[in-house]
């Protein structure tokens, strides 16, 4: 089940067939101005030569493993997003939905343009995801949420699952009876989700990597099983997880190296067939960084697009 493709999105939306696909979740980079990097780190115990202090005031010297990125820089954001949006909407089936996660940064001239691509009565929903991590300014309000775009191709006629949805616990489980508050509440378009936790299984090392959790609801809201759901900005292969648990199929793009052996290694039980990887795989392999790379070997088989 599920292909992955690397490559840049553009070339590989073109390559896709009209009306093929019923789910399209992106979350493009936010255009921070920044590297956005992940470094893994392991510490040994070092007395004379070590560069922290650990338990007990022993001293442990950090080895840096590896260190794995991308730019996220762009002069010309929306003249990038464009092209890929409008192929995106081509690609998209009549009945099908469109997300796309940016943050604040950029969401309100990403809506302009989607209500242009998509007509304003497609849009049906800006989600706003909500979470609490990370330092806190003392200059401004400190921004913790995403906002996420929903578009529906055609608004009289897409899925949404309501009774798929998860419940989550009543503010006030006091003011309502106890039946109600044992059954939770449905969600909001506000969806309070921690992020991937540093220490958590989910965790894959890929910087920018998005909670399964908010993925899954999507997934399970918006599609059905055996549908095709597509992430041409794949990153560490969230969406893809979130389709195999739940029976979809998935089509998942990056240009990175790097995101192609992380997906590789993460979904490898779902066997999926490997497009343009070949060459990825193998220089990944004389790289002797992370113990992950050398693991996401295994799967084989690539062809070309
Ligand atoms: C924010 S990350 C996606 C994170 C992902 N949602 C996850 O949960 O791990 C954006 C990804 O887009 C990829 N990307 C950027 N430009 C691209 C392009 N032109 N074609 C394909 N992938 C691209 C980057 O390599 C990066 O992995």
């Amino acid at each position: 089940m599920g292909r992955i493709i690397y490559g840049d999105n553009l070339e590989v939306l073109q390559s896709l067939e009209t009306e093929s696909v019923d789910l399209i979740y992106i979350d493009p980079p936010f255009n921070t101005g920044k590297r956005q990097t992940r470094t893994r780190i392991r510490t040994i115990r070092d007395d004379r030569n070590g560069d922290r202090t650990g338990f007990q005031g022993r001293r442990y010297r950090t080895i840096k493993l590896s260190t794995s990125g991308y730019d996220d820089r762009f002069d010309d954001y929306l003249g990038f997003l464009e092209p890929r949006m409008l192929e995106a909407h081509r690609v998209l089936r009549s009945d099908g939905s469109f997300f796309l996660h940016v943050d604040y940064r950029e969401v309100h001239y990403c809506k302009v343009m989607l209500d242009g691509i998509f007509g304003r009565a497609s849009f049906l929903n800006e989600i706003i995801w909500a979470y609490d991590y990370g330092a806190r300014s003392k200059s401004r309000w400190s921004a913790k949420h995403d906002n996420i775009l929903w578009y529906a191709k055609n608004p009289d006629e897409y899925t949404f699952n309501f009774d798929e949805m998860d419940r989550i616990p009543y503010m006030a489980p006091g003011l309502v009876g106890k039946e109600k508050a044992a059954r939770g509440k449905t969600p909001t378009d506000v969806w309070w989700h921690t992020i991937v936790a540093p220490n958590s299984k989910e965790k894959t090392g890929y910087a920018t990597q998005k909670p399964l959790g908010v993925l899954t609801r999507i997934v399970r809201v918006h599609s059905n099983p055996g549908d095709l759901l597509l992430d041409f900005f794949a990153g560490s292969g969230t969406l893809g997880e979130a389709a195999g648990r739940l029976g979809r199929d998935f089509i998942l793009i990056d240009n990175n190296p790097q995101a192609i052996a992380v997906i590789t290694h993460r979904l490898r039980e779902y066997g999926p067939e490997l497009i343009n990887c070949e060459q990825v795989l193998e220089r990944l392999e004389v790289d002797d960084g992370a113990p992950w790379q050398a693991r996401l070997l295994e799967p084989r088989g690539s062809r070309e697009l």
